[in-house]
């Protein structure tokens, strides 16, 4: 079981991503919990303001660190999180950003490092999400997601109160909810009993390091086009030899740098 816990002000948006689908499926099964917090809740004043303007002057507002810290400190309960205690505390500004994501697992920060909460703030300036950072987090018990809006965070909030900063691609989201749905779906179907048969997932793209091979359901001819004969063929050995073939030659013409990664690792052409 993985706990994920997201912090947003907008948790009616992600509520419905999180309800649908598979992510809704296992939930209601019990193999995940998915909470969605409204980071609102924690702020004060008669505004309940989240966000203020930025010191130094500027165009727009920067989110306020105190609604998002006790937000943190609220859903991570009395076990302090590796963010505050951890391999961040005294690193400085910015050198956090540097550690990566897996750092916190292996850089000794408690023995039961990974019973703790793992908080990873969802920002453009992030670390690159990746299948293979899918995989470490689904490691994890408990994820919290903080997602950012608006011009920014208050840099202190990613300083020295989150383990990892993490982006999803290079481009700039009105706010880390998007992101959020994307880290949390590509987590959780990777958590065992989410996804019914395990297989699918072994063999589907970059899990090795290539895309996957073209799939095919009836009718056999659709529009003109028929399916390869060898997948009708019944002939086990022959499907798997074309598959293996079909996967390196598509990720050879669409992706040259997964290719070429691969060519490297196992040293083949
Ligand atoms: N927030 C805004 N843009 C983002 C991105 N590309 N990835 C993660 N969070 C974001």
């Amino acid at each position: 079981m993985v706990r994920f816990s997201v912090l947003t002000i907008f948790p009616e948006t992600l509520e419905a991503a999180f309800s649908a689908s598979l992510l809704g499926k296992a939930r209601e099964r019990g193999v995940v919990d998915i909470e969605t917090i409204d980071i609102r809740q924690y702020a004060a004043g008669p505004h309940l303001m989240t966000d203020d303007a930025p010191f130094g002057g500027g165009a727009g507002m920067v989110m306020k660190p105190e609604p998002i810290v006790a937000a943190i400190e609220a859903v991570v309960g009395a076990r302090k999180h590796r963010g505050t205690y951890g391999r961040k505390e005294g690193a400085g500004a910015g050198a956090g950003a540097e550690a990566g994501v897996g750092a916190g697992a292996e850089a000794g920060v408690g023995a039961d490092a990974g019973k703790r909460a793992r908080v990873i703030l969802l920002s453009p300036g992030g670390k690159r999400f990746t299948q293979e950072m899918a995989k470490e987090l689904a490691r994890e018990r408990h994820l919290v997601f903080v997602c950012g809006r608006y011009e920014g965070v208050d840099d202190r909030v990613r300083a020295h109160f989150v383990d990892d900063e993490v982006s999803i691609g290079d481009y700039v989201l009105g706010g880390g909810e998007a992101a959020a749905w994307v880290v949390v779906e590509a987590v959780a179907r990777l958590v065992p009993g989410v996804v019914g048969n395990a297989a699918s997932i072994d063999s589907e793209s970059f899990v090795e390091g290539l895309l996957e091979y073209p799939q095919y359901t009836r009718p056999r001819v659709f529009r003109g086009r028929a399916v390869p004969d060898v997948l009708v063929s019944g002939d086990h050995a022959a499907i798997a030899k074309w598959r293996r073939e079909a996967q390196i030659a598509r990720t050879k013409a669409e992706r040259a740098d997964l290719y070429a990664r691969w060519i490297a690792k196992c040293g083949k052409d």
